[in-house]
């Protein structure tokens, strides 16, 4: 699918297949396309070209069917402050037209779910951004669908809170839900996704599990060299003399395929390749 804003290309041929039952993470990095990408999904934009199905129907023809199915949760917190959590719930369960004999078992459901059954009568101003949150996954998972698209389920969060909801999206996933998932942070993808999409500049441009992202991009083993600034530069000339991959890394700089250099490389400390090496390899941008 195709998607433009004036001058620019948001999403520009971009090729997605998610099998059900996986994590499917869309990793990119700001301004890649990753939210335009979900909100075609979802109808909320219309594709200037391509072809959209979801969970069997046609977007955007049958783009009402598949909402009530999927459940979504979107980077941007769009919750009325002077509701409380109950409420929200409440009124998303109507919506999504859980049977109304079932709609106060389902908020309680969702509630516990996220940890929120304490919280249920606290209005969304007096909630923290963790448990706002949380509160938005619930919103998404109210009517139990088995497809939800979650777009930087944890950008602003602290270490602690953005633990939580790695949980509980673990969780779910444990439970056969489907889940399409972007994110900016690699350790996110890392340690969520089953299939890792790496998107730039509104396209795919690898794809596969994280391990085999990391073998094909940065290979085994990465050589770190520490030092003053003008011995990184050193090293760096180096590497670039001799066509090895390399890339600062924090105070040092790193060597990809440690492993093809037969002993000639400097003095350094060797560690695992991960998805971080292989994304800046991919993407030759350095994220968060
Ligand atoms: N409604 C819009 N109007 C104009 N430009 C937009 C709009 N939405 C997104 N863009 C632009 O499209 C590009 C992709 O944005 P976005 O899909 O939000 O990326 P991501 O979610 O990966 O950060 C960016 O350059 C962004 O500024
Ligand atoms: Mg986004």
């Amino acid at each position: 699918m195709r998607k433009r804003y004036g001058q620019i290309q948001a999403v520009d041929g971009l090729e997605l297949d998610v099998p059900a039952g996986v994590c499917f993470g869309l990793l990119g990095p700001n301004g890649a396309g990753k939210s335009t990408t979900m909100r075609m999904l979802t109808a909320q934009a219309l594709a200037d070209a391509g072809r959209i199905t979801v969970l069997g129907y046609e977007l955007p023809r049958q783009s009402k069917q598949a909402r009530m199915e999927m459940g979504v949760v979107p980077q941007l917190d769009n919750l009325d402050v002077e509701l409380t959590c109950r409420q929200i719930l409440t009124v998303f369960a109507r919506l999504y037209r859980v049977a109304r004999g079932d709609r106060a078992a389902a908020v309680e459901r969702a509630l516990r779910l996220v940890n929120l059954h304490g919280r249920a009568d606290t209005i969304v101003r007096d909630l923290s951004g963790g448990m706002r949150r949380r509160l938005l996954v619930a919103r998404g998972l109210i009517h139990e669908p088995r497809l939800v698209l979650l777009d930087e389920p944890t950008v602003g969060l602290d270490p602690q809170v953005r633990q939580e909801l790695w949980s509980l999206i673990d969780g779910l996933r444990s439970r056969g839900v489907t889940l399409l998932m972007s994110t900016h942070y690699i350790e996110e993808a890392e340690r969520l996704a089953d299939t890792v999409a790496v998107m730039s500049a509104g396209r795919i441009i690898a794809q596969g599990t994280p391990a085999d992202l990391v073998r094909a991009h940065a290979g085994e083993q990465v050589l770190e060299v520490y030092g003053r600034p003008d011995r990184l530069a050193e090293v760096s000339d180096l590497a670039l003399r001799n066509g090895w991959s390399s890339r600062r890394s924090g105070p040092a700089v790193a060597i990809m395929r440690a492993e093809m250099l037969d002993g000639q490389g400097p003095e350094g400390v060797r560690r695992p390749a991960n998805l971080e090496d292989a994304f800046v390899a991919l993407t030759g941008e350095e994220i968060e």
